[in-house]
């Protein structure tokens, strides 16, 4: 079996698996998050190999494997005081959520007895098995296995401990993706709306538009830790790209609260009010196709066909161009290109 079929194989591995359960929303999770995720943090990876000088077949797999026991994490646990539980590496303890239906990944799950277990420790033996299966040298399954461990970061190792889980560069490539991707830029804002939105409708019935923009510099900012710690020097360039990024935005969103009706209709506040649409499970890419393929277009039409002065053209087609470039660059981010 060539590479290519073995990575095919790899992946309906893992959607597969994220299939096996009932469940949609945990946590800041949702059933296609996952594997959007998965899909954005295996070409940062790539991208940042090919910068770092890393081996990107190892990322390209590691990549791919290193959610693979995601779902079985259910709601974070919490002591009798709410405080949440930790590991003994300092992470969340979450509760563990029983699949409802079975295939080879599960089995190995409870054949090597990892229920409890934080999902990269789970998640690297599940990774070794099944790469154990196909024809790759015992170096390449021990590397793979090495990155998927380390996509999450222990608190307060020390420096040996640091030097020796961090000593190969995909196993900092790969946290850094990791931490990137739900943190900063515009794949972290599509995923702050829907987690946002979601509970707004859940607790008060309703999304405040309004109030969402006005609080969205404090997000951005309160985000910039993420990008100050990343390990690679490549990551942090990127990540301090995405922040600027993000900033203009919540600018831009702030200078279009001036004008609800039209830029609902044609600018960003009306791109926010097409994601909440589906607030239940929205799957990035279709959501995105739908920006580019429907969104922009029919709003085209609308302006050369319904918006009757030359004012209104030219401020509709400016809105419009926002949005354009928006969609331009949140693709680009999950390319893993900028
Ligand atoms: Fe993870
Ligand atoms: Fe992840």
């Amino acid at each position: 079996m060539n590479y290519s079929e073995v990575l095919k194989e790899l992946e309906n591995l893992v959607t597969e698996t994220y299939s096996l359960w009932d469940h949609n929303r945990v946590g800041f999770q949702w059933r296609h998050y996952t594997w959007n995720h998965t899909m954005r943090v295996r070409a940062m990876s790539i991208e940042l190999g090919k910068r770092e000088g890393g081996d990107t077949v190892k990322l390209e797999v590691a990549g791919t494997l290193h959610d693979i026991t995601k779902r079985y994490d259910g709601e974070i646990l919490t002591d009798e005081n709410g405080k949440r539980l930790l590991s003994e590496d300092g992470l969340w303890l979450n509760e563990p959520l029983t699949p409802s239906r079975e295939n080879i990944v599960t089995q190995l799950y409870d054949e090597h007895n990892l229920r409890g277990k934080v999902h990269h420790e789970s998640g690297a033996v599940i990774a070794e098995k099944i790469l154990g299966m196909y024809d790759f040298d015992r170096d390449f399954v021990d590397a793979v296995r090495a990155i998927v461990l380390a996509h999450l970061k222990p608190m307060n190792l020390t420096e040996e401990q640091f030097d020796l889980l961090y000593r190969n560069i995909e196993n900092q490539i790969l946290y850094d993706a990791d931490t990137m991707d739900p943190n900063v830029g515009y794949t972290a804002f599509f995923r702050n709306i829907h987690i946002h939105s979601y509970f707004a409708i859940k607790r008060n019935g309703k999304f405040d538009l309004e109030a969402y923009v006005q609080g969205l510099p404090r997000f951005v900012e309160s985000k910039q830790a993420f990008a100050d710690k990343l390990l690679t020097e490549s990551a942090r360039e990127v990540a301090y790209a995405r922040q600027d990024r993000k900033r203009e935005l919540a600018d831009q969103l702030a200078s279009e609260l001036s004008d609800m009706p039209m830029n609902r209709k044609y600018g960003m506040l009306g791109v926010i009010e097409y994601f909440v649409s589906q607030t239940e499970d929205p799957h990035f890419m279709d959501q995105v196709n739908h920006l580019k393929e429907d969104w922009i277009p029919e709003r085209q039409k609308w302006i050369a066909e319904t918006e009757t002065t030359q004012a209104a053209r030219d401020g509709a087609q400016e809105a419009l161009e926002r949005v354009i470039d928006f969609t331009t660059k949140l693709e680009r981010e999950y390319k893993g290109e900028i």
